[in-house]
């Protein structure tokens, strides 16, 4: 069932204001709690050989920001985004040498085995088995993907039953836009990755007690829920 004034639709139709804490202070929370995730793996990232990373899904991007205040080379970093609009965020990378390409995260094109890292920052929305057969083929033996997506405990509180594979976004004007939104338990979200021929050797559950201002009442906080992750980070590794 579709929610009235509501339509399926695309992130390029959120682009503009996607990162408005104010219109869309649940995407602020879920963001942070990603990042606290996300920022020390990178930053901890050494980079072996001639690897190089790939950051899907990119938006703003979570892996540029890192790699500059490290004074590390964005040359080797590939910023990827299906939608023109939330890439337009990331534009900034280019000049300093990072790739941008308006690509399907689950059929990049890209060649095989070409990744030392690759980052999906809040990745719901293609977190489906295509996806992770392609991070299995992008990555080159030992490589890592970096991937946090909502919680499912959050998820199934928060979505009713048949509006459990979208997410919807009330953007100005009035109108309401559904985008796709894969969140799985744990146990078959393990077992999608498991399947693709990736191990999952870090998995971490973040809890709104981890967020450092205010919580969007969407978050569903409580005494009983505060414990309960709103975010699930990812660390899979092919063997
Ligand atoms: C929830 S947003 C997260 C954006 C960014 N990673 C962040 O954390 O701020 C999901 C992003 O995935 C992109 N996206 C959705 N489906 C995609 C696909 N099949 N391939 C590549 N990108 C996709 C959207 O355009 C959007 O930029």
């Amino acid at each position: 069932m579709i929610r009235p004034n509501s339509r399926a639709s695309s992130y390029d139709d959120l682009a503009a204001e996607y990162y408005d804490p104010v219109r869309h202070p649940t995407c602020a929370n879920f963001s942070e709690l990603s990042d606290v995730f996300l920022v020390p793996r990178i930053e901890g990232y050494e980079p072996a050989g001639t690897a190089a990373i790939l950051e899907v899904g990119v938006g703003r991007s979570t892996v540029a920001p890192v790699l500059q205040r490290r004074g590390l080379s964005l040359e080797r970093l590939t910023l990827l985004d299906q939608s023109p609009g939330m890439l337009e965020h990331a534009s900034k990378w280019g000049p300093v040498g990072a790739r941008l390409l308006v690509k399907n995260a689950c059929q990049t094109e890209l060649p095989r085995g070409s990744f030392g890292l690759i980052v999906s920052a809040l990745g719901d929305p293609y977190n489906c088995p295509a996806f992770w057969q392609e991070v299995a083929r992008l990555l080159e033996p030992g490589g890592l993907c970096l991937f946090t997506t909502p919680a499912w405990e959050w998820a199934s509180r928060f979505r009713a039953p048949h509006e459990q594979s979208y997410a919807a976004f009330e953007i100005a004007g009035g109108n309401t836009v559904l985008v796709p939104s894969k969140i799985l338990p744990l146990d078959q979200q393990a077992r999608m990755v498991a399947d693709a021929g990736l191990l999952i050797v870090d998995a971490v559950g973040l809890t709104p007690e981890c967020l450092s201002g205010t919580c969007s009442p969407k978050l569903l906080v409580t005494p009983e829920t505060m414990r309960l992750p709103i975010v699930r980070g990812f660390t899979a590794q092919r063997p």
